[in-house]
């Protein structure tokens, strides 16, 4: 190692004692962010997150749902709710303040933070306004929030993903579905790499090495990985960090058939053998029929049909991902 790699290496150690004190502390204030995304349409991610959401408060958590996706919300009417009156659009717009658009839910322990069904443009989150939503969860005096991200890649889906401290991949057993989740956790990662070498202006690099270049589908973003890490110690650091803090949660969703409950066990072993992901738990959730049709269903009935309890408590209870 020459004298300017040790120096940038010490400079490193020092940037990083300084981000775990200013992280422990922003830790002590904010509520645990947990993410609902996957890349497809209609496989159940509003399904999924508000379940998940109804699970932790009857687990008497302080529970915000956050209904992030901007084009289609619809989590008021999963919770059984009528349209609701602000929404995050109000607070993008500087027009309330995060605690004004807080709403209350039927469920105790649970508010909703509705997405605006009125607005024929939605204008979703810029990066400032991301962080503003963040620093003033500080106040919000809620444990977690749970946040459904909608379908597609959009950079702000794959930012907030990336950046969450629960990381939940839905899909369904189906090859289209799958293969777009794929994109989705690919991309996520990618940002993420992006978000820890742009800190030393390694950013570069990530352009030349995965963007520029077409990457191979399969095999192409591990050995690019490998080329990215063999640069230098420094680099090699970053991307292990950022691949450790990326570990996901897989829900396999709408099952039909005992086959398809091999579905998480192969996506476990794609996802780690071509994009180095870990994934920590799978969850294979039945079809409920008469989900909708049942007069005497409602949001708690819902979550206690899909048997989330104890998948959901592990998840808390985990130190990672
Ligand atoms: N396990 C399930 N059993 C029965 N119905 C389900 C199940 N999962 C999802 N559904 C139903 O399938 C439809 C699609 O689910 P949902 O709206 O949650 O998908 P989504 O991923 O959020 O879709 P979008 O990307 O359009 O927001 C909904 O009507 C939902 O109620
Ligand atoms: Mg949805």
């Amino acid at each position: 190692m020459n004298i300017s790699e040790i120096s940038n290496l010490l400079a490193d150690k020092l940037v990083n004692v300084q981000k775990e004190a200013v992280v422990n502390a922003k830790d002590s204030l904010l509520p645990v962010l947990w993410a609902i995304g996957g890349g497809k349409g209609g496989t159940g991610k509003s399904f999924i997150s508000s379940s998940i959401a109804v699970e932790l408060a009857r687990q008497g958590k302080k529970v915000i749902l956050a209904d992030f996706d901007f084009g289609a919300p619809n989590l008021h009417t999963f919770l059984g709710l009528g349209l609701p009156r602000k929404s995050i659009e109000d607070f993008i717009a500087k027009k309330n303040s995060l605690e004004e658009i807080i709403l209350p839910t039927k469920i105790e322990g649970l508010s909703l933070i509705a997405g605006d069904v009125r607005t024929f443009t939605p204008k979703g989150f810029k990066y400032a306004q991301k962080n503003r939503f963040i620093n003033n969860l500080k106040n919000s005096n809620c444990d977690i929030v749970v946040t459904d991200l909608g379908a597609g890649s959009m950079l702000s889906s794959l930012d907030i993903f990336s950046q969450a401290d629960k990381k939940i991949v839905v899909v369904t057993p189906e090859p289209t579905s799958i293969e777009n989740m794929y994109q989705y956790v690919k991309k996520g990662l990618l940002r993420s790499i992006e978000k820890y070498l742009s800190e030393k202006n390694f950013l570069s690099l990530v352009e030349t090495e995965f963007k520029k270049q077409k990457v191979g589908y399969r095999t192409g973003f591990k050995d690019r990985l490998d080329r990215l890490k063999r640069i230098s110690p420094i680099i090699e650091r970053y991307v292990d960090k950022s691949l450790d803090n990326y570990k996901i949660h897989i829900a396999v969703n709408q099952i039909e058939e005992e086959i398809q409950t091999q579905t998480g066990l192969h996506i476990k072993n794609i996802l780690k053998n071509y994009l180095c992901i870990d994934v920590v738990s799978t969850k294979h959730l039945k079809r409920i029929p008469r989900f909708w049709t049942d007069p005497s269903m409602n949001a708690e009935k819902r979550a206690s049909l899909i048997n989330i309890e104890s998948w959901v408590k592990s998840i808390l209870e985990g130190k990672i991902g």
